[in-house]
């Protein structure tokens, strides 16, 4: 009969459906919140293949429950920090994500956080319902501009590069990278591979765009925020985990850097008593960083694509996560 595939969100836009309906028996869960886990082990029963998304914690036990028959784990994302790689790898399933179609959206999401942050947009717009906007003022809410920077940007991927190449035009003096190995790439917008420490040091503005990998769990500790100038910007539209967030809010509260902008956090979403939440130097933002219609609608047909690749017999249309 035809392949079944299960979807473990009930909003993912119809394009990917679309063409999955067309050759599957498409299984949706009915919500457009996260899958419990018990329905998720529950309705993968049998599937041939997984449409999950970033919210979907993707392991052995899910595998076990899936059966014999899967064949594949397509995940709606460039980040796969919620798929247990070596646990799928050890089965012979490939995985699929959706590397490439949401690099513009998400270097323009950058592009506005670090905006925000600097110039201090989400406090300068609440500031004025509080009734503090008096006349304007020569120093008031002012901050650092990104024209004449040096700007660093942790990991210079697909995303990373493109955010540099948005700092160079708009006048970034300096730009600096590191990565686990030199990018060829970066030399176009004048992009020096240097140290960690040095970037730290160095920059103006510190953007993380590195994947969340075991190496780069807690990567921005107290010691990285304490190296970094007291005037340095911090923004992450990577993952929360690659930042001891509890060491963030000590830096952002005893001045120890000047702001921060988070797409991404931990936990997300964030609870509304949180420490974070009440900082007036941090632009906090709900994980939207490829939250484009266009772009979703890509990544929905990317993610369905990549399926009938493996089901069609040729995994190797499909791009494959790095090996960690
Ligand atoms: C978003 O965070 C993604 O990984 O696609
Ligand atoms: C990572 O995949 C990136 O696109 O930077």
């Amino acid at each position: 009969g035809r392949p079944r595939v299960f979807v473990t969100r009930s909003d993912v836009p119809e394009a990917g459906l679309k063409i999955l309906k067309n050759q599957c028996d498409v299984d949706i869960w009915e919500r457009s919140t996260p899958i419990p886990r018990e329905h998720l082990l529950q309705r993968i029963k049998g599937c041939d293949a997984l449409f999950c998304l970033l919210t979907d914690k993707i392991d052995k036990a899910v595998l076990e429950a899936a059966g014999s028959n899967l064949k594949v784990v397509a995940t709606m994302s460039v980040g796969v920090d919620h798929l247990d790689l070596p646990d799928i790898r050890a089965q012979n399933i490939p995985i699929g994500y959706t590397p490439g179609v949401l690099t513009d959206a998400t270097a323009e999401l950058t592009l506005a956080l670090v905006l925000a942050t600097s110039r201090r947009l989400i406090e300068a717009n609440k500031a004025i319902y509080k009734g503090e906007w008096k006349s304007w003022s020569p120093s008031w809410m002012t901050g650092p501009k990104i024209c004449g920077s040096v700007v660093g940007i942790v990991g210079l991927g697909r995303i990373g590069l493109r955010v540099a190449e948005y700092m160079h035009t708009l006048g970034a003096h300096k730009i600096l990278y590191t990565s686990r190995c030199e990018k060829p790439e970066g030399i176009r917008v004048g992009a020096k591979h240097v140290e960690f420490n040095t970037l730290l040091e160095e920059s103006d503005f510190v953007i993380v765009t590195i994947a969340l990998v075991p190496e780069t769990r807690g990567l921005f500790d107290c010691q990285a925020f304490s190296r970094m100038k007291k005037t340095a910007i911090f923004v992450n539209v990577s993952r929360g985990e690659v930042v001891d967030q509890p060491a963030l809010i000590d830096a952002l509260k005893n001045g120890t850097i000047r702001a921060a902008g988070l797409d991404v956090m931990t936990p997300e979403p964030i609870p509304l008593d949180h420490e974070l939440l009440r900082l007036d130097n941090c632009v906090v933002i709900p994980h939207l960083g490829s939250a484009a219609t266009e772009t979703r609608e890509k990544m929905s047909v990317m993610t369905a694509e990549n399926i009938l690749a493996v089901l069609h017999g040729r995994p190797g249309d499909m791009p494959a996560p790095l090996k960690i």
